[in-house]
């Protein structure tokens, strides 16, 4: 953006005085990002503002909803503009006026750092203050690392920016990164404390500050707390704040904008990028931007079981109305109690106040009579997966619900348009595919069957978007996206077995490219007998169906954890996976030796599995863009974020 002229800056901020006091307004909706024009505009305000007589000092304030969040998503992968956000920074605290940054909503990222150059910060109560960047995959750019302990303490400037999670006003009170906390009428407020702070001698600019060196064992047991997950800005936060406080100013300044620079290209950082910006695209997709949902405030849930608990969990924490329908009273009790139990645990956790948690349950009816469900706008069903017992659900809901009632399915294989095959009014119907446990999960898979309406496909981004969800849009074939690929994930992995790779190696590989588990594992901890049934099922409706590594455990009485006993042997009581000398037995027909394989080889078949099917399901029309599918698979499956999921890890990363 060279092309930047003076008006743009201009045109983002408001110039006040009263008395001799400044006061500068930046109007970037929606979050005052640190843009190119902004920074321009705040450089060119502090020269100005410089040579102004009769100004004594300038107070920082923002417009909106928030003081700066952030870095501008668009200029995320633009190569670096002058003016760069540090010479900002430099430029606000070398200033021959002090400057005071008046702080709402969120000081976040390059936001706090400018705030840091501020000679006074002040702030509302509520207003939250971080650094975030490594959540990108990045440090602080923008002297985050040099500041922060200058102003707060070595402690909290790694809770900030190591951890990435932001802390209250009242927090950085105490450490000493803000001055003062201001009540909610911003401009006054901040004007009284200018005032006040003009009549007393000036502290220290942020950098005249001591930055005490800290020991070795300090950073050893700082290192061995600090997230290690798949990507290096963690630890790189953490040696760019030892470097800071071991170095001048200066040169910890050069060597924060270099480490900076060199994360921004990396491989992690533009994956993180990547699932950042699909996330925030997800729930209002282009092809739905003109078409209003439908109202929601009261939702059914058929099936108390795992799912539909937790459903109805999730609808009620989102401040829904939920109605529980179950086979019977008993039923619709453990269905209660499986939603109190839900809430509970958030009660405990903090994440409900005790009035909260009164008014959610006092919000949940259960029962077995399907005519409460007759004011719903939307409903649920959760039962068992069995065609005929949907079928049957549903017909008893076209009877007692109104044709707006907006009627969802949770299948997970079956085709929700034979579901609802020939009942009225089908534009209605849609599959809402939560996973599991619902209230914490947050993939949703939104399933519009051929006749679905635009406005019951928009209302199920609604919600999804209401329950905090990221909503994604399949198309109807087994398994959806998410189940589809993971099926061919598995059978790949079954076809290294069979080639001589140690099922061991194959989970330690998977864990080594970020996942948690490795897909035996994984399979051991769900059950190995759910995916055996479906294959059997589908082999007595006449398909043909391969026979899988895992019908031969199961049927030798091996299906995961639960029967001590899967692709690995257990201790009881013991969660520990061991290789096993009796599947070793059992498979050893199904064996042939093949290459040695490295743990990289072995991630690159799997995922590269993962991404051909992907790529299918693209092909088909199932999912709508690649991005999707890395969201499905992030966020429903354990793809590691920092790799960017399958469809960007196979289209970007340098393989070996
Ligand atoms: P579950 O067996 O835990 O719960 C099913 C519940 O439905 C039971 O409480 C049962 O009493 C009730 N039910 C059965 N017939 C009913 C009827 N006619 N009226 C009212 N209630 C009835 O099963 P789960 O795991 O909750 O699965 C439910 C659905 O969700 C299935 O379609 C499943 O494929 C799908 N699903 C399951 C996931 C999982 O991880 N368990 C993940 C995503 C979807």
């Amino acid at each position: 953006m060279n092309d930047l002229t003076p008006n743009d800056a201009a045109a983002l901020f408001k110039l006040e005085k009263f008395d001799r006091i400044a006061c500068l307004t930046l109007d970037n909706p929606p979050v005052n990002a640190t843009s190119n024009a902004v920074r321009a505009g705040l450089k060119s305000y502090a020269e100005m503002l410089d040579q102004d007589a009769s100004v004594d000092a300038v107070v920082l304030l923002c417009a909106g909803r928030t003081f700066i969040a952030g870095g501008d998503v668009k200029e995320f992968d633009l190569p670096p503009q002058e003016p760069a956000l540090p010479d900002v920074v430099m430029r606000i605290e070398t200033a021959a006026k002090p400057w005071i940054a008046a702080i709402h909503g969120a000081a976040l990222g390059g936001g706090l750092e400018i705030a840091m150059g501020c000679r006074f910060r002040v702030a509302t109560e509520t207003a939250k203050l971080g650094l975030p960047e490594v959540n990108l995959g990045l440090i602080p750019g923008a002297s985050g690392t040099v500041r922060t302990p200058r102003l707060a303490g070595m402690d909290m400037a790694i809770q900030l920016a190591v951890s990435g999670k932001p802390i209250t006003a009242q927090a950085a009170l105490e450490a000493g990164l803000i001055d003062g906390i201001i009540g909610a009428d911003l401009q006054t407020e901040a004007l009284a404390f200018a005032r006040k702070v003009l009549a007393e001698p000036l502290p220290l600019a942020t950098l005249q500050r001591p930055n005490p060196r800290q020991t070795d064992v300090y950073w050893h047991e700082a290192a061995a707390k600090a997230p290690n997950e798949g990507h290096a800005a963690h630890q790189s936060a953490l040696a760019c704040l030892r470097f800071g406080s071991e170095h001048e100013p200066e040169a910890a300044l050069a060597h924060e904008r270099e480490t900076f620079l060199t994360l921004r290209s990396s491989f992690e950082a533009r994956a993180l990028r990547h699932v950042f910006l699909a996330e925030r695209a997800a729930p209002k997709p282009r092809a739905l931007r003109d078409t209003t949902p439908r109202a929601l405030q009261h939702c059914g849930v058929i099936g108390g079981g795992t799912m539909g608990a937790g459903i109805a969990a999730a609808c009620l924490l989102s401040g829904l109305q939920v109605t529980l329908i179950e086979r019977g009273p008993e039923a619709a009790q453990a269905g209660l109690n499986n939603v109190q139990t839900i809430l509970n645990g958030a009660l405990k956790r903090g994440k409900l106040t005790p009035e909260a948690y009164e008014q959610r349950m006092a919000a949940l009816s259960c029962g077995a009579d399907y005519a409460a469900l007759q004011p719903c706008d939307l409903v649920i069903e959760a039962v068992f997966e069995d065609l005929a017992v949907k079928q049957g659900v549903f017909r008893k809901l076209t009877e007692v619900c109104g044709p707006e009632t907006v009627l969802a399915t949770n299948t997970s294989y079956l085709d929700p348009s034979l579901i609802v095959a020939g009942l009225p009014h089908p534009e209605r119907f849609i599959g809402l595919h939560f996973f599991s446990p619902a209230h914490v999960m947050k993939l949703l898979e939104i399933v519009p069957t051929g006749q679905t309406s635009r406005d019951v496909l928009a209302t199920g981004f609604a919600l999804g978007k209401r329950l905090g969800k990221i909503p994604i849009q399949a198309g109807i074939c087994e398994g959806f996206i998410g189940n589809r690929i993971l099926k061919r994930y598995r059978a790949e992995a079954e076809t290294l077995v069979r080639q001589g790779v140690p099922i061991a190696d194959i989970d330690a590989a998977m864990r080594a490219f970020g996942f948690r588990m490795g897909p035996f594992e994984a399979q051991d901890l769900g059950g190995l007998d759910i995916a055996y049934l479906q294959r059997e099922a589908a082999r007595n409706s006449g398909a043909t169906v391969e026979r899988a590594l895992g019908d031969i455990l199961v049927e030798a009485g091996r299906k995961g954890q639960k029967t001590q006993g899967g692709w690995y042997d257990y201790d009881a009581g013991d969660r520990t996976p061991k290789p096993s000398e009796a599947v070793a037995e059992l498979l050893n027909a199904q064996i042939t030796a093949g290459p040695a394989l490295t743990a990289e080889a072995i991630a690159e078949r799997l995922v590269g599995a993962m991404a051909a099917e992907g790529q299918a399901i693209l092909d088909e029309g199932i999912a709508q863009t690649a991005s999707d599918i890395d969201l499905v698979k992030v966020h429903g499956y354990g793809f590691p974020r920092w790799k960017g999921g399958p469809m960007f890890y196979a289209a970007n990363a340098e393989v070996s």
